[in-house]
């Protein structure tokens, strides 16, 4: 069984203090699984002192983003190298970096590139904008952001790799529309398809594949159930600690129906 990924995006959200006081809530409310792996994904100030508060046995840290050069003269910017040994991945793309910052298909593909050359595991997302879905260019999106981003990875990078599909308009941040669970297993299976054609059949089933925009803790099954999905990355809903321990409840339980369903067989 594959472990189930739940990321929680804090975006630009809780300074030190907040932060501390939100990892204490969750720690109460979450029990470690073995199958599931829970990744908090704070400010970059952050991460710091939560790496050393966490319980390494339930919680795994992931960075928001980091510069693709490792040093130098870049005054402002974090570097994949500085976050060695403090995070273990680092989201990569996040529509927020591609539509506010300006964020192109090659600064996305060095990013991954920096997050691998320095052993962090990028959480590579994808994903159309409402107005490329409405023109029908959702698949040449995805295809294109796929293909730049992964470009420069050997066959083995790759298995490292998670890839997030976040529709821009599903995102809280932008339209919020609440996404069709049904809709969402066709963009996996078509993620997986382009992987598949890169890589080929094993690595397009092995790489993780999550589904992110507006996931709660209501609807997170529907989409945790989706063949081919492998978790979630949620933003909002991250925030509120009954909500994200609902989340991760919710995958323990399919996991629990999924193992019944393997004994009675
Ligand atoms: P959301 O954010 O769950 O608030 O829509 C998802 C994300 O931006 O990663």
């Amino acid at each position: 069984m594959k472990r189930t990924l739940i990321v929680g995006n804090w975006k630009m959200h809780l300074n030190t203090q907040q932060a501390s006081l939100l990892v204490h809530r969750l720690d109460k409310h979450i029990k470690a699984h073995r199958n599931i792996e829970v990744v908090l994904a704070p400010s970059t100030l952050v991460l710091q002192p939560l790496s050393l508060e966490i319980d390494r046995r339930k919680f795994r840290l992931s960075a928001q983003d980091a510069f693709y050069k490792d040093e130098g003269h870049y005054t402002g910017e974090v570097s994949f190298t500085m976050l060695r040994d403090l995070a273990h991945y680092c989201i990569v793309g996040h529509s927020s970096r591609r539509i506010y910052f300006n964020e192109g298909l090659e600064q996305v593909r060095d990013k991954v590139q920096a997050a691998v050359r320095n052993e962090i595991v990028p959480i590579l997302c994808v994903g159309e904008t409402k107005n490329d879905r409405a023109v029908g260019e959702t698949k040449r999106v995805i295809h294109d952001q796929l293909t730049t981003a992964l470009s420069n990875l050997t066959t083995e990078d790759i298995n490292e790799v998670v890839i997030a599909y976040e529709p821009v308009w599903a995102i809280s941040t932008f339209d919020g529309e609440i996404a069709k669970p049904d809709d969402m297993q066709k963009a996996i299976a078509y993620i997986r398809s382009v992987i598949k054609d890169l890589y080929g059949e094993a690595i397009s089933q092995a790489v993780r594949v999550l589904y992110g925009g507006s996931v709660n803790d209501h609807d997170a099954k529907a989409y945790l159930s989706l063949e081919g999905c492998d978790g979630v990355l949620v933003g909002a809903a991250s925030l509120n600690y009954l909500q994200f321990a609902g989340i991760v409840d919710a995958a323990y339980q399919l996991q629990s129906a999924e193992k019944d369903k393997d004994h009675e067989s």
